[in-house]
């Protein structure tokens, strides 16, 4: 009797895992939002997409899926952006550098040493002009959802930047962005506009003599397998943006809007928590690498770039920079 119970329940369990087992694999996801980026999958921003993407699917019982496609494999971030207006694309990650092509407002974000430091940043991403900048460019088919961190951006080279004297005849690999060629003009040096994932090969091969990036940048892309010195002037602190096609967010229902805004937001709680430490293993990574990291005087290079700051008085931006500076 006992054995026929035992066989009994052993029947049930078994159906029940394979018909569990069958409608998982049936149930197919009702909404698949593709993202794009140009990240490495060890870098902390990508893992906290992927951490994103595992919310969505828990909250919405795998009726909504958000897959992720990293380095460049959908197009450089100009070429993600423009996919997005189009609603080709549904979502992506890019810097806020780019941003500025389509969403003029976003250029205060390259103003260089405009954020006293990271608190600073994160207290105007989080306040009223942060959420205003992320909705900027809605009638533009761009909706940002949220902000992550990219700490700042600071020069290596196949030489050691000690001043902008030294960025002088320079060719400086940028981002395509106006804001990051003027600042680098201001610095002396000669700005070359390529995609980061064509990066590699042109530090490599001479086509640029520098670029400037974060520590998890520079250690995740493997540039410093070329850029022996990393010279932390922390010139701008460019946040990244994660964004969705309006065109797309305008056809979710209300539940898939409020799921995918809520695990979005989790995901910039996590990210948050693992920048500062990838930053300082990055940096520790680098080193070990045989990269001379060094901490030269920032006065020079803000001085160099006054004149960025000079040219948007009296403009929209000039007043975002003086509401950013009151921003205690
Ligand atoms: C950062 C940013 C990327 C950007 C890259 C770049 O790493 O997170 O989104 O592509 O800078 O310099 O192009």
């Amino acid at each position: 009797m006992k054995n026929k119970t035992a066989l009994l329940w052993l029947f049930v369990c078994l159906t029940l895992t394979i018909s569990v087992g069958c409608k998982r694999k049936d149930a197919q996801p009702q909404i698949i939002l593709k993202l794009g980026h140009t990240l490495d999958i060890a870098h902390p921003v990508h893992k906290a997409m992927v951490y994103m993407a595992e919310r969505v699917s828990e909250k919405s019982a795998d009726r909504m899926k958000v897959e992720i496609y990293p380095s460049e494999q959908l197009g450089t971030e100009k070429e993600c952006i423009e996919a997005l207006q189009l609603g080709y694309l549904a979502m992506t990650k890019t810097s806020s550098a780019p941003m500025e092509g389509f969403i003029p407002q976003m250029k205060i974000f390259g103003i260089p040493y405009l954020f006293r430091n990271s608190e600073h940043c994160w207290k105007v991403l989080k306040g009223p002009m942060g959420r205003e900048l992320l909705l900027a460019g809605q009638s533009k088919g761009i909706r940002g959802l949220c902000y992550y961190d990219a700490g700042a951006r600071s020069f290596y080279a196949k030489k050691k930047i000690r001043s902008p004297a030294d960025l002088k005849g320079l060719k400086v690999r940028v981002q395509n962005s106006v804001m990051s060629v003027k600042m680098i003009i201001a610095m002396d040096g000669s700005p070359t506009s390529i995609p980061f994932g064509e990066l590699y090969t042109a530090l490599d091969q001479g086509v640029v003599d520098a670029a400037e990036n974060n520590p998890p940048s520079f250690y995740t892309s493997r540039h410093y397998e070329v850029c022996k010195y990393y010279s932390l002037d922390e010139h701008v602190m460019l946040p990244d943006i994660l964004a969705i096609s309006t065109k797309v967010w305008n056809k979710l229902s209300p539940e898939f809007r409020q799921i995918l805004q809520e695990a979005v937001d989790e995901s910039v709680e996590y990210q948050r928590k693992i920048w500062a430490e990838a930053e300082k293993n990055d940096l520790k990574s680098v080193q070990d690498a045989g990269v001379t990291v060094t901490y030269p005087d920032k006065e020079p290079f803000r001085k160099a770039v006054q004149s960025v700051w000079d040219e948007f008085e009296g403009t929209d931006i000039g007043e975002s920079i003086k509401r950013i500076r009151e921003v205690q």
